[in-house]
C-alpha cells in the first residue's frame, strides 16, 4: 500500500483558525486526511469502481467532479478499459490538479482523461453515463446545489448514474449529536487528537455544509431521477446512488 505524507494541519493551536480551503498545503497531505476522516471512505472509492463497470457506456463521458487526487478517476479507469468513455476531471483547486497530472502519468490507461480546472458549477455535461460527487456537492453554496443537480441531470443519458458522497446533517439533534460523536470517536482511534478534531471543525464550519438524506432524495426526484438511494452509510456519512 501507497505511504502518505501525515497529516498534521491541525496538530498545533492555531489561534484564531482559518476558513479551511484545498490549496498546497493540503495537497500532500490529502489521501492520509480523508482516509483518516471520513468512515468507509475506501469501501466508497472501490464501489465507484464496481457502480462504473455497470453504469459507463461505450463512447460515453464520465464527470468527476471535485475529483481532487483522482481516487474515484484512477478506480473508474481500473474497471472501463476498452470502451472508449473520457473522463473529465474537474477541480476548482490548481495545486490539486498539478499533483493529479503527475499521480496520472505514472498510471496509463486506455481511457483518455482531461483534467479541467474550473468550477463544477460553470461547466457543460455532456454525453454522461457516470457522474461522480464524491464528498463535493457538501461544499458547493446551498444556493447552487439544485441547479448543479439539475445540469447533471440534463447532460446524463438515459439510465445513466450519479453517485453522490457526503456528510450527512441528521434530525432530531440528539442522532446528529450521537453520530457525530461517533465520528469524532473514528478519528481519535485514528490517530487524530481532540486538539486537531476541534480545530479542523471550527475550519470546516460553514464551508462544508452537509445536508439530510431526505433533501438530497427529494433534490434528485425534483430534478428528474427516476430513482435514487443511498446504498451506503457509516455514521453520518453516506453515499447515494440516482439513476434518469
Ligand atoms: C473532499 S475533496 C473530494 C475528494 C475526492 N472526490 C475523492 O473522493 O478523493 C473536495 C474537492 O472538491 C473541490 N471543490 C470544492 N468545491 C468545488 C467547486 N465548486 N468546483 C470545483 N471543485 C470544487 C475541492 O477543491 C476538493 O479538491
Amino acid at each position: 500500500m501507497t505511504e502518505h505524507k501525515r497529516d498534521n494541519l491541525f496538530a498545533r493551536p492555531l489561534g484564531k483558525v482559518p476558513k479551511f480551503v484545498f490549496d498546497r498545503s493540503v495537497v500532500d497531505i490529502f489521501p492520509d486526511m480523508i482516509q483518516r476522516s471520513v468512515p468507509g471512505y475506501q469501501t466508497i472509492i472501490n464501489h465507484t469502481g464496481e457502480l462504473a463497470d455497470r453504469f459507463v457506456q461505450q463512447d460515453s463521458h464520465i464527470y468527476d467532479l471535485g475529483c481532487s487526487l483522482g481516487a474515484s478517476t484512477l478506480a473508474i479507469r481500473e474497471r472501463i478499459e476498452g470502451r472508449n468513455a473520457r473522463i473529465f476531471a474537474v477541480d476548482n483547486s490548481q495545486a490539486m490538479l498539478d499533483k493529479l497530472a503527475t499521480i496520472l502519468q505514472t498510471q496509463p490507461s486506455d481511457t483518455d482523461t482531461q483534467l479541467i480546472t474550473n468550477d463544477i458549477c460553470d461547466i457543460q455535461i455532456t454525453n454522461a453515463s457516470l457522474v461522480v460527487l464524491n464528498f463535493t456537492l457538501q461544499f458547493v453554496p446551498l444556493a447552487r446545489r439544485s441547479e448543479l443537480i439539475s445540469c447533471i441531470y440534463k447532460g446524463l443519458n438515459p439510465n445513466g448514474c450519479l453517485i453522490i458522497s457526503e456528510k450527512l446533517h441528521f434530525e432530531p439533534e440528539s442522532l446528529n449529536t450521537l453520530l457525530t460523536e461517533l465520528h469524532h470517536q473514528f478519528k481519535r482511534d485514528q490517530g487524530y487528537s481532540d486538539l486537531e478534531i476541534s480545530q479542523k471543525r471550527d475550519a470546516i464550519d460553514k464551508v462544508l455544509m452537509p445536508e439530510s438524506l431526505s433533501t438530497h432524495i427529494q433534490r434528485l426526484k425534483d430534478c428528474g431521477f427516476k430513482s435514487a438511494s443511498p446504498w451506503f452509510q457509516c455514521y453520518n456519512f453516506g453515499s447515494l446512488i440516482a439513476i434518469k
